[in-house]
C-alpha cells in the first residue's frame, strides 16, 4: 500500500495526445501562489528558466543553475495537484553530451517531482533528445527562438523571416520528433512558418509569440498579467497586476505614515 494518496495529474501521453484537438493551456510558472492558482486552469506548468530574468533580474537566461531550477521547480509540484509540471535544463548543465544530459535531467526529475524536463534545440539536441528518452525522461523540445543561444543568434530575434531558412526549423521539428519528445515549443516564428511546422508535425507545437494554429500556447505568467516594466511586443496582456500591486502597497504606505494601519482589529489582543 502507498503511504499516500496518490495525485492524478494530467501525463505527458495525454499531452501528446492533444495533436490537433483541444489546444494545450500551458503557462511558466515559480511561485507557490501564483502556482496554486494558474493549476486549477492549465494542463501544463513550465517552470521555465526565464525565472533567471524575471524573479532574479539576470539580463539573459544564461546564468540559471541547475540549483535555481530545482528549487523552483519543487516549489511548482508542491503547490499543485493538475497540471503537468515540465521543468527547463538551463544553459551549460545538459549540451557537452547525452550522459551529462541524462544526469541532470535524472537530477532535476528526483529532487523536484516534475513529469517532463525541456530542453532547448532541435536538430543538434536530437541525439540526446533520445537518449534521455530511451531512459524514462519525457523531453518537450524548444526550437525557433532559443534564449540560451541569444548570443550566437544575435540576440533575441524572430526566426524565419528569410523564407529560405524554412527547411532548417522543418528538419528541428522534425528531428525532435523522431528523437522521442512528446511535445515541442515554438518560440518566435513567423507565423505562417509556424502554421506549417505545426501542419506537418506529428507532435504537439506549443506556441509562443507564433501562430494560433499551434496544438498550444505559452505564455511567461509575469508577461500576461502586466507585472513586469516590460514585455515582448507579442504578448497581450491579460491584467495589469503591476499596477494594482502599485496601487495596494502606496495604500499601505499612506495608511503606515498617517497611523491609520494597524486598525483596533488588526492587533492581537
Ligand atoms: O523559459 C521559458 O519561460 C520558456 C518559455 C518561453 C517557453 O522556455
Amino acid at each position: 500500500m502507498s503511504a499516500q494518496a496518490p495525485v492524478r495529474r494530467i501525463t505527458v501521453p495525454l499531452i501528446a495526445a492533444r495533436k490537433g484537438g483541444e489546444p494545450i493551456v500551458a503557462l511558466t510558472a515559480s511561485h507557490v501562489q501564483f502556482a496554486q492558482i494558474l493549476d486549477a486552469y492549465c494542463d501544463v506548468l513550465l517552470v521555465g528558466d526565464s525565472l533567471g530574468m524575471v524573479t532574479h533580474g539576470f539580463e539573459s537566461t544564461l546564468p540559471v543553475t541547475v540549483d535555481l531550477m530545482v528549487a523552483h521547480g519543487a516549489a511548482v509540484v508542491r503547490a499543485t495537484k493538475r497540471a503537468l509540471v515540465v521543468v527547463d535544463m538551463p544553459f551549460g548543465s545538459y549540451e557537452e553530451s547525452p550522459q551529462v544530459a541524462f544526469r541532470t535531467a535524472a537530477r532535476i526529475m528526483a529532487e523536484t517531482g516534475c513529469q517532463a524536463v525541456k530542453l532547448e534545440g532541435g536538430a543538434r539536441m536530437a541525439e540526446t533528445i533520445a537518449f534521455l528518452t530511451a531512459r524514462g525522461i519525457p523531453v518537450m523540445a524548444h526550437i525557433g527562438l532559443t534564449p540560451q543561444s541569444s548570443n550566437a543568434m544575435g540576440g533575441f530575434k524572430t526566426q524565419g523571416r528569410d523564407e529560405d531558412s524554412w527547411p532548417l526549423h522543418h528538419a528541428d521539428a522534425q528531428a525532435v520528433t523522431e528523437a522521442g519528445a512528446f511535445s515541442v515549443v515554438l518560440e518566435g516564428m513567423v507565423e505562417p512558418l509556424a502554421a506549417e511546422v505545426t501542419a506537418a508535425c506529428p507532435i504537439p507545437t506549443i506556441g509562443i509569440g507564433a501562430s494560433k494554429t499551434c496544438d498550444g500556447q505559452i505564455l511567461v505568467m509575469e508577461d500576461m498579467l502586466g507585472l513586469g516594466d516590460w514585455a515582448p511586443k507579442f504578448v497581450r496582456q491579460f491584467a495589469d497586476l503591476r499596477a494594482t500591486v502599485d496601487k495596494a502597497v502606496s495604500t499601505y504606505a499612506k495608511a503606515v505614515r498617517d497611523r491609520s494601519f494597524p486598525g483596533e482589529d488588526e492587533t492581537y489582543q
